[in-house]
């Protein structure tokens, strides 16, 4: 009777204790060690006869176990609750980052767009090429100082490259231009498209060379395309561009093999558009943008198809004319985001990435 009495309090105090100190409480009137009415009733058996000591005994333990269990119950309760109080949802959510996309690929993009808009294909070749393509249908044979105009990684041939028939030595593509000619083999003009690619050269770096970068080719092919033609859509282009700027144009005769006659176009951005902020941040000082506004910047390489280039196609150079390029997409990015070292592009420093 005084067993089922304290059972029905315990569990109804435990049960309805609101905090920890609460519960402690019902801890210390039942369980504690000097007083608990379970420890004084436990403290009381060896004194009852031997009969009721048998009957009660484990009457006691198991209501002591029953409270016990209660109490840890009503704490782990407790306990739940309270970490729910710590949450303040009136905060605002956390800001998920979201990536984007690197610079130059904005400008590759960029590039793609545009030149879409004036009706170019977007072409794509393999960066790993044939020394074929790369140098001999491009007009520039074995052993000729041209060769050294692009410091070359070979590639060791495989052992199947060196049972096979093909004999052609690999290498990593020095320039887009190849493309040109995989592009002409399998298509019949007119024609117009760009080749935007990565490529690769043997050097030293510095702040303006990269051992790998990357190039737009361009070529364009019909019967009487001309280097006014060219002039105008390169000119549409980079006004695109560089929309907002005013820009002058220079162009200059210069040497490449797969054309005749071959020019260097150079642009000077003189007025308008808002400047790229300078200090890139990260960066120090020292090493400020090209400060590309009111400076002569060579762009790219130009000029009218050279015949053997068409040759090499298998085209019959008396019936047609065409204009290629190739234009430096770091450098177009360098020069429209102000950006003062090309090495910063593969630096994976998302200081500077983050900024785009
Ligand atoms: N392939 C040349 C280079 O990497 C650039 C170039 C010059 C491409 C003149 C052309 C061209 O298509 O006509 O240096």
């Amino acid at each position: 009777m005084e067993l089922e009495d304290i059972k029905n309090r315990a569990l109804a105090e435990i049960e309805s204790a609101l905090d920890k100190s609460e519960l402690d409480k019902s801890r210390v009137k039942y369980l504690g060690r000097k007083n608990g009415e379970i420890t004084v009733l436990l403290k009381s058996l060896p004194d009852l006869p031997l009969e009721e000591r048998r009957e009660s005994g484990p009457l006691v333990q198991r209501l002591k176990k029953e409270i016990e269990e209660a109490i840890d119950f009503k704490e782990k309760e407790l306990l739940s609750a309270s970490d729910q109080e710590a949450i303040d949802l009136t905060l605002p959510g956390k800001k998920i980052k979201v990536g984007h996309l690197h610079p130059l690929t904005q400008t590759e993009d960029e590039v793609r767009r545009i030149f879409s808009s004036l009706n170019f294909s977007v072409i794509e070749g393999p960066e790993i090429e044939a020394e074929y393509y790369n140098f001999d249908a491009l007009n520039i044979p074995e052993n000729h100082p041209a060769r050294e105009m692009w410091d070359t990684f070979w590639l060791k041939p495989t052992r199947n490259q060196r049972l096979t028939t093909d004999g052609g030595r690999k290498l990593l593509r020095t320039h887009t231009s190849p493309v040109q000619v995989r592009y002409m083999e399998t298509h019949q003009p007119p024609f117009q498209i760009i080749v935007p690619g990565r490529v690769f050269r043997y050097e030293a770096t510095d702040a303006s060379h990269e051992i790998n970068f990357y190039q737009v080719e361009g070529l364009m092919v019909g019967k009487d395309v001309s280097l006014a033609n060219f002039k105008f859509i390169i000119e549409e282009f980079l006004k695109k561009f560089f929309a907002g700027k005013k820009i002058e144009f220079r162009y200059r005769p210069s040497y490449f093999p797969f054309v005749e006659p071959g020019l260097e176009v150079d642009i000077r951005l003189t007025a308008g558009g808002r400047q790229a902020t300078c200090l890139r941040q990260g960066y120090g000082k020292a090493k400020q943008g090209t400060r590309s506004k009111g400076k002569w910047l060579e762009l790219m390489g130009a000029g009218m198809v050279h015949p053997r280039v068409f040759e090499a196609a298998h085209y019959n150079p008396r019936d047609l004319q065409g204009f290629a390029f190739g234009l430096g997409l770091d450098r177009l990015a360098m020069i429209k985001y102000n950006i003062p070292d090309i090495r910063m592009f593969y630096s994976g420093d998302l200081r500077f990435i983050e900024q785009f």
